[in-house]
């Protein structure tokens, strides 16, 4: 399969990054709005005619699919660079999410509650899997079912009609977040009250069901297991800025923790990553926190701890990636098991590359500290295993070039910016 893939015209370009490991981390850092909350807001414009502005969407590989695939369904998108959003679905002529768009980005299958929801139909390619497992929709597809739309596959694609969703009591059979997120968003505009039970409680889901409050939507208990949600007949436009990037915050304060630096992080929700800043101060690192901000300050040893990835607000599965690159020089041992994904250690043959002692045993990784990794050409696999190697290229001795970057620049915006701000030396090649 090339490499190169044109999507709406955007290639792919092959870019490597080049980074000499050692320095220390220091100083500030801002992260971007959340990739996570920014795609669901963007796709809630389909729920309406009017108007909706969105504040820190970042500028992202997956923003940019987003765009593609809403601009595709007739949605006008304006606003560039840090400006805000402006999008507007008031001459929807097509209802088809097609293989191409969503075959690069799972999250596109958000489209499908909203289609269905304001315009009875809906024909959304299957996702198909990815690098980190199989991710079905089928919680997506049962419960949209519980809400009387009729659903078939073909070829490939979800057909999916309903004149009028119905509102329904749906329990999910397992914590789905872009499900929940689908479901909350058909159920705004469905006949009756919806309650969805095992609901996702990331806090973008949160953010998400504020933004459709806005848009006059009456949502209660996102952030909950149990979230209802009462049908209206239209809802209008509305502004809204889309919470920090947790994820982004997370990898940066890990960045501080594995060079021994000192690093303040911007413009964030601390009690967003309470589990990510507990396993940190458990390894022996400092973590002092304001309201919107959090200092890490590392000294060179941390101690390895153990980590079971859960759903929110338990260790993120988008964060262990990031904390195996630590735990790869940590002092001992630590067993890290990930529960959510069934193919989520695609980083540890390259962070074996890199010097790094783990076997992987199922779902289950035993990492034994190294005092140090050695930099080296690596390869990225899926957007949090890159994250991950940039994190042990900057702790390694040595130069580690990092290829397939465009996995990282699908959640990361100005990652080489930000990180040469607080003393990396780091430099990204385009590869012609
Ligand atoms: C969201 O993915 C995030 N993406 C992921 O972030 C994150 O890793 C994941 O939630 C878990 O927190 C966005 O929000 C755009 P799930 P999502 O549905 O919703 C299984 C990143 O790095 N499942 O919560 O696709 C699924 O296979 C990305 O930013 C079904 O079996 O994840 C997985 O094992 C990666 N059937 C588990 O549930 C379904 O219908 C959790 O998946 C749906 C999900």
């Amino acid at each position: 399969m090339t490499e190169l893939s044109l999507r709406h015209g955007e290639g792919w370009r092959m870019d490597k990054l080049i980074i000499r490991g050692g320095a220390p981390l220091r100083g500030q850092v801002e992260v971007s709005g959340a990739k996570n909350a920014a795609l669901p807001a963007m796709v809630a414009s389909l729920l309406t005619e009017e108007s909706i502005r969105l504040h820190r969407i970042p500028q992202l590989g997956d923003v940019r699919t987003i765009i593609g695939l809403l601009n595709h369904l007739g949605v006008s998108v304006e606003g560039r660079g840090q400006e805000p959003i402006s999008l507007r679905a008031d001459r929807i002529d097509r209802f088809e999410a097609p293989y191409q768009l969503v075959k690069t980005m799972r999250a596109s299958v958000l489209v499908l509650g909203p289609l269905l929801a304001r315009f009875g139909r809906a024909r959304v390619s299957l996702p198909g899997g990815c690098a980190i497992g199989t991710r079905p929709i089928n919680l997506h597809l049962a419960a949209l079912e519980k809400m009387g739309a009729t659903v078939s596959l073909d070829a490939g694609y979800v057909e999916a009609k309903a004149p009028r969703l119905k509102g329904a009591r749906i329990t999910f059979e397992g914590q789905t977040v872009t499900g929940t997120e689908n479901l909350m968003m058909a159920a705004t505009l469905a006949d009756g009250v919806t309650v969805l039970e095992n609901a996702a409680c990331e806090p973008e889901v949160t953010d998400l069901a504020a933004l459709l409050n806005r848009m006059g939507a009456r949502i209660e208990g996102a952030g909950t297991p149990t979230i209802s949600i009462e049908g209206a007949s239209h809802l209008h436009g509305a502004e809204h800025e889309v919470i920090p990037d947790r994820i982004e915050t997370g990898t940066f304060m890990v960045a501080a923790a594995i060079t021994g630096g000192d690093v303040t992080i911007n413009r964030c929700l601390p009690y967003h990553l309470e589990a990510v800043t507990e396993k940190l101060r458990e390894t022996g690192v400092l973590v002092e926190e304001t309201d919107c901000s959090i200092r890490v300050l590392g000294d060179g040893h941390v101690r390895g701890v153990n980590i079971r990835t859960h759903p929110y607000p338990g260790f993120a599965t988008d964060m262990q990636a990031q904390m195996m690159a630590l735990m790869s020089i940590a002092q001992g041992s630590s067993v890290i098991t990930e529960t959510v994904f069934e193919n989520r250690f695609m980083h540890v043959n390259e962070l074996l590359r890199m010097g790094a002692d783990i076997k992987v045993v199922g779902t289950t990784a035993f990492v034994h500290g190294v005092p140090t990794l050695s930099g080296a050409p690596v390869m990225a696999t899926d957007l949090r295993a890159s994250a991950s190697l940039v994190l042990a290229g900057l702790a390694a001795q040595g130069i580690t070039t990092i290829s397939r970057v465009y996995h990282l620049d699908r959640g990361y915006e100005s990652i080489e910016q930000k990180l040469l701000g607080l003393g990396a030396s780091i430099e990204r090649v385009a590869e012609h």
